[in-house]
């Protein structure tokens, strides 16, 4: 993979010992570490891609010599993923951070500046790299930053960095009310999220025998076994990419707020892969039920792949359908 802040935060090659990079994705400068160099990755296609390219994705366990960081778009993770990076160091331990300008790169250097460090900071094709000894910094304010909660008014626990974090989904909210309380044995939910709608599903619907949620992001995959812990078997939560399908003729029924923004930004193409993947997952006669954006076009995809397909709901932001295959 590829990125100005990739290409960036490897310029200058690598330091010895022991690596972290958090929020990895793959870089032709990393193969020759490979052995000595953990990368971590909540986002499951990007883990995927790191596998593939041959280099080991896990947890932070130990002291490391060096920390790679790669910015990614929400403050409040980043911040969390700098002190974990900066807690994982040994005082002579390097941090080195990347991120494009339009993520507001160079205001995180300014940040480790109020933790007492002066970063060395360089620029180039709209992204910052900055680098700064560990030493004695402490950044306990940042520690928990992105930590779980419980979202306000509600029972639910989401985080920082999790789709719609801090509340219901509107989209999501419509499409539970449009659940048929006649849902019945195996269902699944594309792009789970924090759960809200699989956990609306399991409450009206008695007859479903087991919800398969998945979800690409694995924090969001923590809140969603918390929140559907009360429904015991009968939830699974999977920690998958949807994209790469969930099985063939397994589902009764499908449930799905497809998305349509990947790391790049509006992908439409992957709502519709959703499409396809719950239309292979259905066995015959299954339901899908999906909403959608009023302004994606999803029409032809489920007449394409669906015996039947309604609109069950439209309003100025969204639409509902009902497809049968
Ligand atoms: C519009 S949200 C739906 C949220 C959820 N259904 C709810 O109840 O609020 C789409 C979800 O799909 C997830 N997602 C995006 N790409 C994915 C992929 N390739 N595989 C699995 N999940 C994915 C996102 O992380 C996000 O949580």
């Amino acid at each position: 993979m590829d990125g100005p802040d990739l290409d960036l935060l490897f310029a200058d090659g690598l330091p010895g010992g022991r690596l972290l990079f958090a929020n990895a994705a793959p870089h032709r400068a990393l193969l020759p570490a490979r052995d000595r160099l953990v990368c971590v990755q909540r986002w499951k296609p990007a883990a995927d891609a790191l596998a593939r390219a041959g280099l080991a994705v896990g947890e932070i366990e130990g002291t490391y010599d060096a920390a790679f960081v790669r910015l990614g778009r929400q403050r409040e993770v980043n911040r969390a993923m700098l002190a974990a990076a900066l807690d994982a160091l040994g005082p002579e331990g390097e941090l080195r951070v990347a991120g494009t300008n339009a993520l507001g790169a160079a205001s995180y250097a300014r940040d480790l500046r109020t933790l007492g460090l002066a970063p060395v900071s360089r620029s180039k094709a709209k992204a910052r790299v900055f680098s700064v000894r560990r030493g004695t910094a402490d950044p306990a304010a940042w520690r928990n930053l992105a930590a779980p909660r419980v979202i306000a008014g509600t029972r639910f626990v989401s985080a920082p960095g999790v789709f719609a974090w801090d509340r219901i989904d509107a989209g999501s909210r419509l499409l539970a009310d449009a659940i048929p309380a006649d849902l019945s044995g195996i269902v699944a939910d594309l792009g789970a999220g924090w759960g809200y709608l699989a956990h609306a599903a399991l409450a009206r619907c008695p007859a479903i025998a087991r919800l398969d949620a998945f979800e690409a992001d694995a924090v969001a995959v923590d809140c969603l076994r918390a929140n559907l812990a009360s429904f015991g078997a009968r939830a699974k939560a999977h920690w998958h990419d949807v994209a790469a399908g969930i099985g063939t003729g397994t589902c009764d029924a499908v449930l799905a707020n497809p998305p349509f923004h990947d790391a790049q930004g509006e992908d439409r193409a992957l709502g519709l892969r959703f499409v396809a993947v719950a239309a292979e997952a259905l066995k015959p006669g299954g339901r899908l039920l999906l909403v959608a954006n009023r302004h994606l076009a999803y029409e032809a995809g489920l007449e394409a792949r669906f015996s039947a397909a309604a609109r069950l709901h439209e309003d100025a932001a969204f639409k509902v359908y009902l497809a049968t295959k």
